[in-house]
Parts: structure tokens; C-alpha cells; sequence
């Protein structure tokens, strides 16, 4: 359930893997062009499993009929940032219940499995009771036969842009599960794949989850902070963090410096962590020193611009890359974001170029000039921020000179050019 870019990911590498799938997702457009073997997100790889699967070993429908038939169900909707910056669990909710209803009066042993990532306790205090409720189930802990439902919290590692390749051949499988048999069942759906496998508690495989995001955001904004230190010494941090990352206790990756985190998971993911420690008492002081360096870190650009290029009112600004990282369309809570709208604050013109997301920033910003081509956005620009880490633009330097100046910045170590400065480097 949910064909976004973990639904549709796992939906179609599953299929690859000989299951039969069948993927439900409420967007019409989006079940459309699934079938017809188009993916409506940018993933390497997608397209060439959609056309192979599409119609054969896998149905994408916005209907719950199937679910009866399906020995594995999986939940892979949103859980988006709530107003206090707790998990929305809304879309989790509206899946158990539509589960629930749809396994009324049906014989035969079903797994609910969540992998959208979700404060610990939701799989067990939310799901679990919704689904029997509305299912009139009562879960019986020899879990097969019929009237059984087992539960599983299985949470999903791939990285967008490396979604497929993170999918088949992952570092570890998480599952959690309500019992034994439930979690040996649902191994199965793993098989053929080669990778550790962790099996633990509904909880404990929720909580690893939100560990992991929480600590790589920390390794980021961590790797920021001693940047913004070398930067003020004239030391080079790329130079360090090569030095410190060969430690096998530490390991060289996340220890990029730049414009922080964006995209759908760390930001919302740190946060709903904050949230939750809060509520149980507990004050993460840590952890709100990370959301902290990250919120701070876009704004060092505009400084450094200013510095460079003097009072941006009417100045002509070029932004290169507003996806939150390279290899993608997604410009969730992407660094770009609060780029422009300090720009824009400022009275500067924005001209922006991404290789693929263009249109999903024009969702955000629909009043800036969007351009073909990275020439398109330099031409006559007064200054220019290179803020995603696409290969192509490592390679720009003549096409700098299409500026009314040449005053670069980037925001992610990127460029082969002499003259552009970095946020922090
Ligand atoms: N995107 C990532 O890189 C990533 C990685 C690991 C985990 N996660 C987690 O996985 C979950 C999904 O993330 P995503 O990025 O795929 O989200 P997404 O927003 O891209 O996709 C969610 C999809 O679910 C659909 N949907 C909503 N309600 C539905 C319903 N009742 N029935 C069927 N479909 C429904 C939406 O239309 C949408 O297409 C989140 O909890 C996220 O934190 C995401």
C-alpha cells in the first residue's frame, strides 16, 4: 500500500525477486502510468523493472479487493512531519482500517507488515488494534490457520537515487515482529536476497529505524560544524575528514560537509525523535543541536554570498541543483529551499536549472524562472550557488564565464574550477 518511492521501489524490486505484486495506491495518475511501465518518480533502474514486470507480476490499482487474496500485506505510506513536529500518523491509520474492513469475514492466515518509518509503539498500539478491530479478528498466537493475522515492522534503508540497488542488495533486514511464526513467514519475502538479518520486537526494529536516520544526521551536521571551524582557520575539511574517515571505527561516509540534510526522511525523522523523547521526559539535547547546525547551515551561503556580491536586491542569482541530493527528482525539504526564500527575501532574482527536479520545485516555488540548461540559468547571472552535488556540474568552468562576474559558490563539493569558494571550505 503506498507507491511512492519506498512503495513503488519494493513493489517492483519484489516482483523482480518472483513475487506477485499487487500495489495499491490511491493516486489515479500514478496507477496508470505504473501499468503501463512508467514510473512517475525518478529511480535508476525503475523503469527497466517496470517495463519487465508491469502487467505481468505486477498490478498497480487503487483497490482494497485484493487484499484478501494477499498472504503479505505492507504498508509503505507517508508518515510526514505533524504541526509540533511529531510523525503524522494519519495515512498509517487510514491503511489499518482499510485493511481491517477489507480482511472482514475472509478465512486464511494474513501478514500485516509496516515499513514506513514510525515512532515506536505504532505498529502494536496503532496498527495491530486497528486491523483486528475492524477485522472482528482476535490474533491467536499459534499465528497460522485461518481467522490469524501476524504483524511485522520491517523498516526500509534504500537511499533515493540508489533506491533499486539499496533494495537488492541491502546492508542488513530489520524484522520486528508480533511473533515468531509471523516473522519466519515473512523472511520470505526476502528470499533470494544475501544480507544480515535482524529479528527482533515490533519496537525495537521501529526504534532502529529512527536510530539510524538520527545518526546520520548527527555524522552530517557533526562533519558541518567542524567545517565551519576549518573554514575560519584556513584548514581544507574535505582534507581532514579524509584523514578521520579511514578510521574503520568512524568510516569516510556522511562526513561531507555542506549545506546540511534535506529530503523526505532525516529532517521529519530527527524531529519526530525530538518530539518523542520529549514526551517520554527526556530532553535530547544532542539531537536538537543537530536540527540546529542543519537550520543554520543554508544561511552561512547567503552570508558568504553577501560578503562576495554586496546587497542582493535586484541582483540576478543562479542556482544550480534543487534536489536534496544528486541521482533524484525529490526536492523535499531539499537545502535549495530555504536558499531561495532568502534570496527571494532579499529582493534577488532566481534563475534555477536541475537536471530532474525542476518541476518538483516549481511546486514550492512556482515564481522563480526555472531554465532548460545550466547555461540557460548562468547566462548573465551576477552570482551563482551550486547547491546538489550532480556529476555534471563538476565539470563547469568556461560556462562561468556566460556571468556578468564570475562569483560562485558551492554548497557541496563538487566543482573542478579555481574560483568558486564553498560554504565551508
Ligand atoms: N523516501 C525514502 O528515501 C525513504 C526511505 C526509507 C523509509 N522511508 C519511509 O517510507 C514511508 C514512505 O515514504 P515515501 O518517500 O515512499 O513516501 P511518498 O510520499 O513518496 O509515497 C507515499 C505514497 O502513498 C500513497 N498513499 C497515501 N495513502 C494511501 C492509501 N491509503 N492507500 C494507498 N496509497 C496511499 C500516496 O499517494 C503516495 O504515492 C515514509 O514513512 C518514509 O519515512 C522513506
Amino acid at each position: 500500500m503506498g507507491g511512492g518511492y519506498v512503495g513503488l521501489v519494493s513493489a517492483a524490486c519484489f516482483s523482480e525477486l518472483g513475487h506477485s505484486v499487487n500495489l495499491i495506491e490511491i493516486d489515479a495518475q500514478k496507477v496508470k502510468a505504473i501499468n503501463l511501465g512508467r514510473p512517475p518518480i525518478y529511480e535508476k533502474g525503475l523503469e527497466e523493472m517496470l517495463r519487465a514486470h508491469a502487467g505481468r507480476n505486477l498490478t498497480a490499482t487503487s483497490d482494497y479487493k485484493c487484499i484478501p487474496d494477499s498472504e503479505i500485506i505492507l504498508i509503505c505510506v507517508g508518515t510526514p512531519q505533524g504541526p509540533d513536529g511529531e510523525a503524522d500518523l494519519s495515512m498509517i491509520a487510514s491503511c489499518a482500517k482499510s485493511i481491517g474492513i477489507a480482511l472482514q469475514n475472509c478465512d486464511g492466515y494474513h501478514i500485516v507488515a509496516v515499513k514506513s518509518t514510525v515512532p515506536p509503539g505504532t505498529t502494536e498500539r496503532l496498527v495491530k488494534p486497528t486491523v483486528l478491530r475492524q477485522s472482528s479478528k482476535n490474533i491467536n498466537k499459534e499465528a497460522k490457520g485461518p481467522q490469524n493475522i501476524g504483524f511485522v515492522m520491517n523498516p526500509e534503508f534504500l537511499r533515493e537515487g540508489l533506491a533499486v540497488q539499496d533494495f537488492m542488495d541491502p546492508d542488513r533486514i530489520v524484522v520486528g515482529s508480533s511473533d515468531q511464526n509471523a516473522g519466519d513467514l515473512f523472511m520470505g519475502v526476502y528470499v533470494g536476497l544475501d544480507a544480515p538479518v535482524v529479528r527482533t520486537s515490533l519496537t525495537a526494529a521501529e526504534m532502529i529505524k529512527y536510530t539510524s536516520n538520527a545518526f546520520l544526521a548527527t555524522k552530517i551536521s557533526f562533519s558541518n560544524e567542524i567545517g565551519n571551524i576549518c573554514k575560519r582557520l584556513g584548514i581544507d575539511v574535505y582534507d581532514v575528514m579524509k584523514g578521520v574517515g579511514l578510521d574503520h571505527r568512524i568510516n569516510p561516509y556522511f562526513l561531507n560537509a555542506g549545506a546540511g540534510f534535506g529530503g523526505s526522511c532525516f529532517p521529519k525523522d530527527v524531529s519526530a525523535l525530538i518530539h518523542l523523547a520529549q514526551e517520554t521526559g527526556e530532553e535530547p539535547i544532542l539531537l536538537k543541536s543537530v536540527v540546529d547546525v542543519n537550520e543554520r547551515q543554508p544561511l552561512r551561503i547567503i552570508q558568504l554570498l553577501e560578503k562576495k556580491a554586496g546587497d542582493l536586491a535586484g541582483k540576478n542569482v543562479a542556482i544550480l541543483g534543487l534536489a536534496f541530493k544528486n541521482d533524484t527528482d525529490d526536492a523535499r525539504e531539499s537545502r535549495a529551499i530555504p536558499v531561495i526564500a532568502e534570496l527571494k527575501k532579499r529582493g534577488a532574482q532566481v534563475k534555477a536549472y536541475d537536471p530532474k527536479a525542476n518541476s518538483s520545485m516549481e511546486k514550492i516555488f512556482p515564481n522563480i524562472d526555472y531554465c532548460s540548461s545550466a547555461d540557460a540559468a548562468l547566462k548573465d547571472a551576477d552570482a551563482c550557488i551550486v547547491m546538489t552535488e550532480w556529476p555534471q556540474f563538476g565539470q563547469l568552468d568556461k560556462e562561468f564565464d556566460l556571468m556578468r562576474s564570475r562569483v560562485i559558490i558551492e554548497a557541496r563539493r563538487i566543482l573542478s574550477c579555481k574560483d568558486a569558494e564553498g560554504i565551508c571550505w
